[in-house]
């Protein structure tokens, strides 16, 4: 297809059309030429369509009818819904995000779909804010190396990914208008971190700009942020596409180099019209621009044709990912593992027991699941007939509201009578959504409540904490034995749960973000959500674990914890050059996953401030029962290297770096020095050699 011909034949009414959207999810048609139309859909997890707009109804009568028959139903389109983000981020298992990639690449292509508005890539700033469900982790480097596994997956099924929403969106509260005010070195080492990553590591055929201001400028409007350092410092040859309704003046953001403002804004075209008219923007402005915009169409239009899907494979995919973000925090007295011989009577309280709340609200928020496992019906499958399960719901537990009522009665001497009881503690939309932050990290007051009656009778608690980010958990934690998140896992989090709770599968997953006991104990909170107009980051690069390592501040659980049914041991840690070895032995009579995780202590002898330590690597390894493994990570000098504003280049100090090695930010089982004696390895244009 000749697009600079058609570029050259369409009027310039077609071409100020083009660059906006003409509906909620798709571009303008252009009828005098052979081009199909595009469209952009939510959301990160899992597609979000409504019936109407579906071309492809003959796929969900073939494809999905015969897998999911009840799925084919209401007006949106059945797909699958996968684990949201604070999940995906507890797996830190890039692989299994890219293979996610992969299945949501395919189920957007099997619908004609040119991109899916994902992945959702900002840092968790602060536990408040009610989008950090969608996000995958605090730390940058976790969430550039995730987030980098999900665009390979999307991309390589001929669908655009869409890393989002940059930058410095990290609240709900104001978000179209609020203006972030972030210092140079903490934007480049912490909120651009993961973006670029994801731009050098995987080429995003798109980006979506963020709502906010950043340091005055609104992000649809940020040349320097969108043109100079996104285009022509870190490479991207994408399209950049508006938030929905982030653009004020179409014009300005056209500049700024965004090519499509969606959804349809109908005052656009007309200030696209006025700019020209003045000679604000000219054509060479308006072609390039769709010059991009083809080549996002020709790099996407495999899209138009018929292609495979299979949707019990991807429910699959969801269980796996499910499993693999399960995250132990407690297991007192082996607790966990269920053992259904020496199990008689089991009792089940919580609503998230048989209502699982798999996803948070908002525009990644899945409408119609290929189905939905429930937790209840997996425990009854996996214990059988043997184990009697009692269960205590939503009309049991809500009576409580904090009051010694008949239903606490009932409770306590059901789980005096069990030998065991789980208590499903569920977050709810209240809690985890766009446009909404939270007001606290505590778990509700009537969960709390049972979890403390129950343990007046019964120290075989195990507590699921069905939730989107952290809890704070040290006022109840003492009354559990057993403590699992299953974070919002996706329409497979019901299974896992209980093949986790029964042993079938072997918790493996880290937390990608620190677990608090008080929201003071978080720097950002004196600077959340700000006042009307501004946010000021003052807590520069003390964000997370950074802070609270940094100031020696207990959390309940640190970043990157999590335990195991396996035992695993550290040992012989060398470093070669760039090469990191060390023994993962596993000492116990489970298979398991580890996922080990090297930090980085900055020189002593820096002259500038650093955090107390750093995540440079992780990587999760399999060890079988009683094996050993070598493992090999590479830690090349971007491990030692800060963003100096001063010389506006990544640069490397000389001097001792401390390198650790271990099971959590806060487990570290080896350490080994090293020392770099020069730091001219990095060009003049921040690029790493
Ligand atoms: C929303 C969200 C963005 C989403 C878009 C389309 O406001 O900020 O993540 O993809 O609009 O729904």
């Amino acid at each position: 297809m000749d697009y600079k011909q058609i570029i050259k034949e369409m009027t310039l009414e077609e071409k100020f059309h083009y660059l906006t959207g003409a509906d909620m999810n798709a571009g303008y048609k252009l009828e005098r030429f052979p081009i199909e139309r595009m469209r952009y859909h939510d959301g990160p997890f899992g597609l979000k369509m409504k019936v109407k707009d579906n071309s492809r109804k003959e796929m969900m009568e073939k494809k999905v009818r015969s897998a999911f028959p009840n799925a084919v139903k209401g007006d949106e389109v059945p797909s699958t819904a996968f684990p949201t983000g604070c999940a995906m981020g507890a797996t830190w298992d890039e692989e299994l995000i890219q293979k996610v990639g992969n299945a949501l690449g395919e189920e957007y292509h099997a619908y004609g779909i040119n991109a899916i508005l994902g992945p959702a890539m900002n840092i968790k700033r602060h536990p408040l804010c009610g989008r950090n469900f969608e996000y995958f982790s605090e730390d940058p480097y976790l969430t550039g190396k995730l987030g980098s596994a999900y665009v390979k997956g999307v991309q390589e099924k001929g669908v655009s990914a869409c890393p989002k929403h940059f930058a410095a969106n990290n609240q709900e509260t104001g978000r179209h208008d609020v203006c972030s005010e972030v210092d140079e070195r903490t934007l480049r080492e912490i909120y651009y971190r993961p973006f670029e990553m994801v731009v050098k590591e995987t080429k995003p055929w798109a980006m979506m700009c963020a709502y906010n201001r950043l340091n005055g400028v609104y992000a649809s409007e940020h040349k320097q942020l969108l043109q100079d350092i996104l285009r022509d410092e870190w490479g991207f040859d994408g399209i950049i596409i508006s938030d929905w309704g982030s653009v004020k003046n179409r014009a300005y953001s056209l500049l700024a180099s965004i090519e499509m403002c969606m959804p349809y804004q109908e005052e656009a075209f007309g200030q696209l019209q006025e700019a020209y008219s003045e000679g604000i923007i000219d054509d060479q402005t308006v072609d390039a621009a769709l010059e991009r915009l083809f080549l996002f169409y020709d790099r996407t239009k495999t899209v138009y044709e018929e292609s495979s899907c299979d949707f019990i494979q991807h429910h699959e995919i969801a269980v796996e990912a499910a499993r693999k973000s399960m995250v132990l925090l407690k297991n007192e007295g082996h607790i966990l593992p269920l053992d259904k011989e020496k199990l008689h009577k089991l009792l089940v309280v919580g609503e998230g027991a048989v209502k699982p709340y798999i996803g948070g609200d908002g525009s990644s928020r899945v409408e119609n699941m290929t189905q939905v496992d429930i937790p209840l019906e997996e425990l009854r499958k996996l214990l059988g007939e043997q184990v009697c399960i009692e269960f205590m719901g939503e009309d049991k537990v809500n009576a409580y509201k904090n009051t010694i009522g008949q239903m606490e009665t009932e409770l306590v001497e059901k789980a005096a009578a069990a030998d065991a009881v789980i208590v499903f503690v569920n977050g709810n939309f209240a809690s985890h959504s766009e446009a909404v932050d939270r007001n606290n990290i505590e778990i509700e007051p009537n969960m709390e409540h049972a979890i403390k009656a129950c343990a007046r009778v019964s120290k075989k608690i195990i507590v699921v904490l069905n939730v989107g980010g952290a809890v704070s958990t040290y006022k109840w934690d003492f009354c559990a034995a057993g403590i699992l998140v299953s974070w919002l896992g996706g329409q497979g989090m019901g299974k896992a749960i209980a093949e986790t709770l029964c042993g079938i599968n072997n918790p493996s997953g880290k937390l990608p973000e620190t677990f608090p006991k008080r929201l003071e104990d978080v720097e950002s909170l004196k600077n959340f959500p700000g006042d009307r107009h501004k946010v000021v980051y003052k807590e520069q690069l003390m964000v997370g674990y950074r802070h609270f390592d940094t100031n020696h501040i207990q959390p309940d659980y640190e970043f990157g914890f999590g335990l195991s049914y396996s035992e695993f041991e550290y040992s012989d840690l060398t470093l070669e050059g760039d090469e990191l070895t060390f023994v993962l032995a596993n000492t116990s009579e489970v298979d398991g996953d580890e996922v080990v995780q090297v930090y980085v202590e900055f020189s002593e002898t820096s002259w500038t401030s650093h955090p107390k330590q750093e995540l440079k690597a992780f990587q999760r390894v399999f060890v079988p029962a009683g094996m050993s493994v070598r493992v090999g990570i590479e830690l090349t000098e971007e491990a030692f290297a800060f963003y100096n504003t001063g010389l506006k280049k990544w640069t490397v100090e000389e001097g001792v770096y401390r390198i650790k090695v271990g099971s959590s930010s806060r487990k570290h089982v080896l350490c080994v020095e090293k020392e770099v004696k020069s730091n001219d390895f990095i060009t003049n244009e921040g690029q790493f050699v």
